[in-house]
């Protein structure tokens, strides 16, 4: 198959990461996790003592810092300015962080042009909110997934849970809510299907079937 490039969209616990590296894994592609890179920026900026309003100093350490991804899907590191940070970008306070810091505009063009050039080689499955939109708005397969708040929050809850996290439902549904909230309100590309992507609802859909759909377009667009 020739190198696409396969952008899925969609809010958090929708599937798009598990979907994401399935296809990477069945095609052989790189697979990226655009909201790592938001959450590494937003690490920083907790660990900086920067505040997460100022858009200014924030967008100065999204543009300077390395930001890394390695690895295969299913074991992919992320590292900031040298550092495996995988497990700290994942803990509640950059979760919120990052949320935050994805509404400056000039963190997302720094973020855009950093997942810009980890695609250079083609032949990659990205992830995250304006992949379709934004990122490759020439991309030759787009998926935006959704399913239900419910579907999503107990998503989310069993993998804190797997993490270790002593969590709630409600305190998911509440934190998934904020979170949707600020992607879907932003100015700076906000969280849209893009006209031409796949929509797909993961509600009641095993997550198989979504990667079989997504490999079908593949192939037809690897034709055409
Ligand atoms: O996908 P994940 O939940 O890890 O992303 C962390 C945060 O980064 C999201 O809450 C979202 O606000 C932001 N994000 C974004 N655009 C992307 C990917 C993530 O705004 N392409």
């Amino acid at each position: 198959m020739d190198k696409l490039v396969i952008a899925i969209d969609g809010p958090s616990g929708s599937g798009k990461s598990t979907v994401g590296k399935a296809i990477a894994r069945r095609l052989g592609y790189l697979y990226i996790d655009s909201g790592a890179v938001y959450r590494a920026v937003g690490r920083k900026a907790l660990d900086t003592n920067t505040s997460l309003e100022d858009a200014t100093s924030v967008a100065r350490l999204a543009n300077l810092s390395s930001i890394t991804l390695e690895g295969d899907p299913d074991h992919l590191r992320v590292f900031l300015d040298g550092r495996d940070v995988s497990g700290q970008i994942r803990l509640p306070d950059a979760s919120h962080a990052s949320s935050v810091v994805a509404t400056i505009p000039e963190v997302r063009e720094a973020v855009v042009e950093k997942l810009r050039e980890m695609a250079r080689a083609g032949g990659v499955v990205m992830d995250g909110r304006d992949i379709g939109t934004k990122v490759f708005p020439d991309a030759q397969v787009k998926l935006f997934l959704d399913a239900s708040l419910d579907v999503r929050a107990r998503r989310r809850c069993e993998e804190e849970r797997e993490r270790g996290r002593d969590v709630t439902a409600d305190q998911i549904r509440e934190e998934l809510e904020a979170r949707d909230r600020r992607d879907c309100e932003r100015t700076a590309t906000p969280l849209v299907k893009a006209p031409d992507a796949v929509f797909i609802d993961t509600s009641d859909l095993p997550l198989d079937a979504v990667v079989e759909r997504a490999l079908e377009i593949a192939r037809t667009r690897s034709q055409t």
